[in-house]
């Protein structure tokens, strides 16, 4: 028995061991793949560079694999190699001549490895790599010092990442040779001071700190940086150099995530285009300041370091005229601040800006007018504010000729200027929802003679294709609403007991999406609405799904939350090969009806969201997961199950039991006590 066991494992065996052996005897060379002058050998479990590749080789990738140490030998068989890269190796050294011959290696990654243990040999090796432009030093757990050490004499290097190893201070030593460094990543460190780290490094163009723990940034002069990300830091202060007259090439600065109280001080001339401030705590004091008469109110800042070198960075700290130079800006996002106001010519300032993101801020009121925002605005954010109104004559609208996305979600808005969103000839998304504005009447709106309204007109806007009004409160939308809209996103939801069928009828050649959650609908004719892609009917107590959907052409449904038993399967089977996406959690679903289930299941092209949550209710009321089909079963026909099964099962064992006693009490007495004497004096001896 065990020989014809094995047979066939061993018949398995043997051209697998055809396989094995010719890779066993060559190791290195068949583990790698050869496309041109590149050998890709990575993930291979290899102990040292590969011997045997072809020897003109220009590209070597060996990350994934083990290898400890670079020998001094490795590399000679490759002379033409340009670029070599041992990321995720074990790697504590490189033995100093392994560079030895490689004259035109160029650029070496080195990420994730050890070289902690054994810097200061590896330093040895790299100093003979005359021409390296790039070298990844990521993940190695490098201190100051280490890192230090192996960068000296790396004149020719242009690209350099740090990122993730432990460095905590970096002074004017550090880069000291880096003469050519154009890109320097230095993410994910501990770093909390740069001392004049980067004075030698004048053509460096991008740099990043994130995720570090600088407390400021002050006496910023390097005026041929073109990216600086600073984000994820602890900074309060960000002040540049404010007596240059060079213009600072800088172009994106990331100071988001940080703890910046004041808009930072930019340098007086600069290109400065994307600005990113999220996440801070910004505000704006000159209105405060101006009410505090005591004479102690600090203008200066003095900030100390280290070597206990005290900086005068002085800062007109209460005057909002001074944030430098923000002519060229384009995004500027200040989400998640503390902003009230903006100061005045704050924006004016900005001719170019073309997204201004405030979303989540303490603004109160806007007065676009005063502020004279351009053409070139294109998208504005305002949502999630205390905006009770936003000001805005003719003119001022007019002007915002290209303004495409307006955001003014979350506000507690009830006024806004007459006509405003008809003024704007480009507009194309708007988003008014959890606010107090009514949509208006077709009398209401003609008859506006007012420059403020407490209900925003729709009709005949041209651009608009995507329109929000969720939560706002809305009873009725008056049928004429949306004529001359070509909408094609319409989002009512959260407006409990909105009647709106009428007016999305002239909605019927153009919706795709439409959302009308949560509005108590029902009785609700969808087939006339062609287009519709998406439609969100959930949570309005629905019994069963409305008929007219069938028609549709529906790629996403939600139907959560609603009171559905159960889907009739033939309903089921014409929705399934169309829809992409369907939300079912949330119903009371009948476990005994569930074929709708099976037939979303198979259709391979469906997705049903969260669907180990859809659960449904057995006759006994317990719930399951629709998707677990064992644990409950039902007659075929539905509705009956196993419960009238045992219901009658049960009387009938119990008699059936109570016969057969009686039958042996009285026919077999002494069976009785024998069996009672088996079952309960075992324990005594025989
Ligand atoms: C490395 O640079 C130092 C000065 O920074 C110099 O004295 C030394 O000769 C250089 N070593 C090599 C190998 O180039
Ligand atoms: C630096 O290395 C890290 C980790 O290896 C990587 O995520 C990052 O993208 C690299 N930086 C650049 C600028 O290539
Ligand atoms: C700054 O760096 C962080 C972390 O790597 C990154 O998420 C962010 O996108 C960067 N910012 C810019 C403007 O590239
Ligand atoms: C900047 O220019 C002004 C006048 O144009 C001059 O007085 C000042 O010395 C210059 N500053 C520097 C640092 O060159
Ligand atoms: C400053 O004073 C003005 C008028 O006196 C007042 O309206 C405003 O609320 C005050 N601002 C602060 C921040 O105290
Ligand atoms: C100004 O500062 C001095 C010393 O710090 C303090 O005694 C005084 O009360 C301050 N005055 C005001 C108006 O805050
Ligand atoms: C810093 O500036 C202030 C005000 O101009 C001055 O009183 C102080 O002495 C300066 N400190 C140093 C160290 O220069
Ligand atoms: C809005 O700004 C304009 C121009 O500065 C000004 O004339 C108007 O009074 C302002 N509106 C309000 C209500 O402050
Ligand atoms: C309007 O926005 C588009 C797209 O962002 C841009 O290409 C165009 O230059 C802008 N127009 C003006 C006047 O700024
Ligand atoms: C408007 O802003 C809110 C809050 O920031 C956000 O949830 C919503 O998605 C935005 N609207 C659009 C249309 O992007
Ligand atoms: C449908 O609308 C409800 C109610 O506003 C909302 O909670 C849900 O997220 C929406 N569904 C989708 C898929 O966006």
């Amino acid at each position: 028995m065990p020989v014809h066991g094995l047979t066939p494992i061993l018949l398995v065996l043997v051209p697998m061991w055809t396989i094995v052996t010719p890779v066993a005897s060559h190791p290195q060379h068949s583990r790698c793949q050869l496309i041109q002058r590149t050998a890709l050998c990575n993930d291979g479990r290899l102990s040292s560079v590969p011997v045997g590749l072809p020897d003109n080789i220009e590209e070597l990738q060996l990350n994934y694999n083990q290898i400890e140490t670079l020998q001094d030998s490795a590399l000679l068989h490759y002379p033409s190699l340009n670029a070599l890269s041992l990321a995720c190796n074990r790697l504590v050294k490189l033995e100093r001549n392994t560079f030895q011959d490689s004259k035109l290696l160029k650029s070496l990654n080195l990420a994730n490895n050890d070289l902690r243990i054994g810097y200061q040999e590896s330093s040895l090796a790299l100093k003979k790599l005359h021409g390296l432009t790039a070298l990844d030093l990521s993940e190695n757990k490098l201190e100051d010092e280490m890192a230090a050490t192996l960068l000296e004499n790396l004149t020719s290097l242009e690209y350099l990442n740090l990122s993730g190893n432990l460095l905590q201070r970096v002074d004017e030593a550090s880069f000291k040779d880096l003469h050519q460094l154009k890109e320097l990543d230095l993410q994910r460190n501990i770093m909390f001071e740069i001392d004049g780290a980067f004075d030698g490094n004048s053509k460096l163009q991008r740099l990043n700190l994130a995720f570090n723990y600088l407390p400021c940034l002050t006496d910023f002069h390097m005026t041929q940086l073109v990216v600086l990300n600073a984000s994820h830091n602890i900074i309060e202060w960000f002040i540049s150099r404010q007596d240059l007259n060079d213009t600072f090439q800088l172009e994106t600065l990331d100071l988001s995530n940080n703890k910046l109280l004041f808009f930072p001080f930019l340098p007086s001339h600069s290109r400065l285009r994307n600005l990113y401030l999220s996440h801070n705590v910004i505000s704006f004091y000159e209105q405060m300041a101006r009410n505090v008469t005591s004479p102690n109110s600090s203008t200066t800042v003095e900030f100390y370091n280290l070597k206990n070198y005290m900086e005068n960075v002085t800062a007109q700290l209460w005057d909002d005229d001074l944030h430098g130079d923000t002519s060229s800006l384009e995004i500027l996002d200040l989400r998640g601040n503390q902003v009230d106001y903006f100061p005045q010519g704050f924006i004016q300032k900005m001719p170019a800006l073309s997204r201004l993101q405030m979303c989540t801020n303490c603004l109160e009121t806007l007065n676009l007018t005063s502020e004279q925002f351009t053409g070139s605005l294109y998208e504005l954010d305002l949502s999630n504010n205390r905006l009770k109104q936003v000001l805005a004559d003719e003119a001022a609208l007019t002007a915002l000729s290209n303004l495409t996305y307006f955001n003014l979600s979350l506000n507690g808005l009830e006024r806004l200027p007459a006509g405003l969103f008809s003024s704007l000839p480009s507009i194309r998304s708007v988003d008014l929802s959890y606010n107090n504005i009514d949509v208006c009447l077709s009398e209401e709106a003609e008859l506006t003679t007012h420059t403020v309204s407490s209900c925003a007109d729709w009709k005949n806007i041209a651009s608009l294709r995507q329109l929000y009004l969720k939560g706002c409160n809305l009873k009725r939308i008056p049928d004429s609403a949306f004529t001359g809209l070509l909408l094609t996103h319409l989002e009512l939801s959260d407006n409990p007991g909105l009647n709106a069928q009428e007016s999305i009828q002239s909605l019927s050649r153009t919706l795709q999406h439409l959302g009308v959650g949560n509005t108590h609908m029902h009785g609700f004719d969808f087939s006339h609405l062609q287009s519709l892609k998406s439609l969100n009917i959930s949570k309005n107590s629905l019994a069963h799904l409305p008929p007219s959907l069938l028609s549709l052409d529906l790629k996403v449904l939600d139907l959560r939350d609603n009171r559905l038993p159960t889907i009739h399967s033939a309903h089921a089977a014409a929705l399934a090969p169309k829809l992409h996406t369907v939300f079912l959690t949330g119903n009371p679903f009948n476990c005994c009806q569930t074929e709708w289930f099976r037939i979303f299941e198979t259709t391979k092209t469906i997705n049903m969201f969260g669907q180990s949550e859809i659960e449904c209710e057995d006759l006994f009321r317990t719930t399951h997961s629709v998707a677990r089909s064992e644990f409950f079963s039902c007659d075929e026909e539905g509705g009956e199950s196993v419960f009238w099964y045992i219901l009658l099962l049960v009387p009938m064992c119990v008699s059936f039991l109570g016969v057969s006693l009686i039958v042996s009490l009285t026919f077999k007495p002494t069976m009785l006590q024998k069996s009672i004497k088996k079952k309960c004096l075992r324990p005594t001896s025989y």
